[in-house]
């Protein structure tokens, strides 16, 4: 059974994914490898072999264990554990492992030879020539681990040594069956490359050679090794000539290749989340949870009660509130009066450049969000719900051998993201870079109210890499059209109309506008599911009547738009008031902001019959979950599939509950870990 992992809080939100390792160890590598083959943030935790034992059962692990990776959601001993876990979590086209039955099965057998065997062998091999050898050992035991253990490796090296030598076995009568049975397999596995496949399952590498070439590093000293290695010259004679000889077969040749060309730098030292874009310590994090907690929803509804009963448009000096229902829908209506552009345009210019959401009715943004309305045809519903039903199975099948998810990063993000990548267009250089564009950019974009600089930076460091990255995809995806390739994804598809003579918008103007739509979309779409989720998970009779719709897409999106007003995303729509204007007969003075507060309006019961009710005969478009007036969201015809298809691939799970409540990054949730028997 797989053990709970760590929920704790990290340096700034959630806490990295933890890998405790030797490092010299080469099951570690492999893990080390995934990860950084993957992308996915961790933070290495190394040790003295045997001193390791402290750190590893403090994790909750035994004495076996290695390397030990701890998640969010699990606690994993073995590397096998670790590997599977980590291949299942990856977008498709990057997984390791074959999916047919005849590659599965090979695969089987090639890792049962590598991993049960080889890796024995080689580690047997290195530590019975080498473990005489006192300053050699400690040259790459002493590194990357703690000053501590530095000092006693030194002291107690003789007792290290002698345990090492009697549990792994490395005395010296173990260097001849350990070279011997190298050689055997080395020779298996040539006989297998003879006929001259490039890897050894075929023509691309797979899992089966990450296993060889990380299980093999000691006995070929790769340059490339993520972890620390003796230098060669360090070695016994004997030794570097069994590192030469092994160099020299075809099985050697393709283990050095693998970490030639496969092997990625190993990722940096991580303090906090690459993803996460709000520096905050422990006391800050908490001081802020503690004031959100205080004028929360909750909070907020209350007070949103007094104000529509006694002042429904309030006028606090440069600020004004508007509260009921009529009074928001007008606001946001009066879009000559209450205007956008003084709110999104400066920082939508200094990032992205002019963006419909931030332009008044115009010309412009007729044309512009014209544009882009033209590129959704009819039956655009299936393929939207095709792409997320994929990606939602696909999590939701990797999580089921663990029991939990962390909805966050395991669900939502990485669906939205990978429905970035297939619908809108945009693959991303890679996952992590993509999350962590889009959290910085929206970040800055809508939610820096008090322009704080740290995040400011944060997203013109973002901008810098994504405004260049698009401008070439677009450039490559136009020639690719050209040549006569189909795509069916919507920036393929604006393209193509461009070229048609169906908009004029230039490169510069696809990129704008396309890169308008991504940011929008990412975590938009996992902190609306995230909350939704969270109401739903605090109302059981609600919980209740979801679980009963959870194949009605209809009704679970009547429902989900319901609840979701109890902790809606936008609270409030923020506009200009230029000239002056009068809402419900109270003046509004030029200059004034205006905060039209939609999560007020959806309780208002002269609108909305039994307010406090989760009701799933409501109008679909009477929410203003995604605004109203001409702003409303553009994306809304994706939510209303994206939404219930991704709470109901969690409702379908028994027994799901609230493992650990969310951690934020800022204003995003950032981990919300949920339990399930599998
Ligand atoms: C659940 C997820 C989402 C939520 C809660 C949400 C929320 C909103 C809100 C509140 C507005 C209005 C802002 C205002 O009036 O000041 C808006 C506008 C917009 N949204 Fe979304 N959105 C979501 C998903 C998406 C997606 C997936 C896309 C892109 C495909 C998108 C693209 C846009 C755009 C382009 C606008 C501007 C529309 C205009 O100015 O005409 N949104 N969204």
């Amino acid at each position: 059974m797989i053990k709970p992992g760590s929920t704790r809080r990290g340096a700034n939100s959630k806490q990295l994914n933890r890998l405790l390792t030797i490092p010299v160890s080469h099951i570690s590598e492999l893990v080390r490898w995934m990860l950084d083959y993957g992308g996915v943030p961790y933070r290495e935790e190394g040790s003295v072999p045997m001193l390791h034992l402290p750190a590893f059962l403090l994790a909750g692990t035994d004495a076996k264990a290695m390397p030990v990776l701890i998640t969010s959601e699990a606690t994993l001993c073995t590397m096998r554990e670790s590997l599977q876990y980590i291949n299942a979590r990856l977008p498709a086209e990057l997984r390791l492992y074959p999916r047919d039955e005849k590659g599965m099965a090979e695969t089987e057998r090639l890792l049962a030879l590598l991993v049960d065997k080889l890796g024995l062998a080689t580690r047997n091999y290195g530590y019975a020539m080498l473990l005489p050898q006192k300053e050699t050992v400690l040259s790459f035991w002493q590194q990357r681990v703690p000053n501590w253990q530095k000092w006693l490796a030194e002291r107690a090296y003789p007792v290290l040594a002698k345990a090492m030598e009697k549990s792994l076995p490395a005395d010296p009568g173990q260097v001849e069956p350990c070279k011997q049975q190298i050689e055997a397999i080395f020779a298996e596995l040539d006989a297998l490359l003879a006929d001259g496949r490039a890897y050894l399952l075929g023509d691309g590498p797979t899992i089966a050679d990450y296993c060889l070439a990380a299980l093999s590093a000691p006995v070929l000293l790769p340059e490339q090794f993520g972890g620390v290695q003796p230098p060669k010259e360090a070695l016994p004679a004997a030794y570097q000539a069994f590192v030469e000889q092994l160099r020299a077969s075809s099985t050697g040749a393709l283990a050095l290749k693998m970490y030639r060309e496969h092997r990625p730098a190993p990722t940096p030292v991580l303090d906090y989340h690459p993803t996460s874009t709000t520096p905050q310590n422990f006391v800050s994090y908490y001081l802020a949870r503690g004031i959100a907690l205080l004028t929360g929803a909750t909070v907020q509804r209350w007070l949103f009660g007094l104000l529509r009963k006694h002042k429904p448009v309030l006028v606090l000096g440069k600020r004004a509130l508007v509260t009921s229902d009529s009074d928001v829908r007008e606001t946001l209506a009066r879009d000559t009066e209450f205007t956008i552009a003084e709110i999104n345009a400066p920082n939508m210019q200094r990032l992205n450049g002019p963006f419909f959401l931030g332009m008044d009715r115009s010309e412009a943004y007729s044309k512009e969000q014209g544009a882009l309305r033209r590129v959704i045809k009819p039956g655009e519903d299936q393929l939207i719900r095709r792409i997320v039903r994929q990606h939602c199975d696909e999590m939701i099948q990797a999580a089921l051998p663990v029991g939990r998810i962390d909805m966050v990063s395991q669900l939502t993000r990485p669906v939205a993201r990978r429905f970035i990548r297939d619908y809108l267009g945009v693959p991303g250089p890679d996952e992590v870079t993509m999350m962590r564009w889009m959290r910085s950019l929206f970040h800055d974009l809508f939610l820096n109210l008090s322009s704080q600089r740290s995040i400011q930076i944060t997203a013109e460091q973002s901008f810098r890499e994504m405004g260049p990255y698009l401008l070439n995809l677009i450039a490559e995806r136009r020639q690719r059209i050209k040549q006569g390739e189909q795509f069916e994804d919507f920036l393929s598809r604006l393209i193509k109309m461009g070229m048609d003579g169906e908009h004029d918008l230039d490169d510069d103007g696809i990129r704008r506008n396309i890169s308008g739509l991504i940011v929008g979309a990412l975590d938009t779409t996992s902190m609306a599911t995230t909350l939704i989720v969270e109401q739903l998970l605090s109302k059981p009779d609600v919980l209740q009547r979801a679980k009963q719709v959870v194949d009605d897409e209809d009704k679970l999106l009547h429902l989900c738009f319901d609840v979701f007003r109890f902790n809606t995303m936008a609270a409030a729509m923020r506009r200009h008031c230029k000239n002056g204007a009068e809402v419900a007969g109270v003046k509004i003075p030029p200059g004034t902001e205006v905060f039209a507060f939609t999560a007020s309006a959806m309780f208002d019961e002269s609108a909305w019959p039994e307010p406090l009710s989760v009701r799933d005969d409501r109008a679909l478009d009477r929410y203003m979950h995604f605004g109203d007036g001409m702003h409303r969201c553009f994306g809304e015809y994706i939510n209303r599939i994206q939404i219930p298809t991704l709470v109901a691939s969690l409702l379908r799970l028994n027994n799901l509950k609230i493992s650990s409540g969310i951690l934020y990054d800022g204003p995003f949730p950032d981990q919300f870990v949920l339990s399930f028997d599998r």
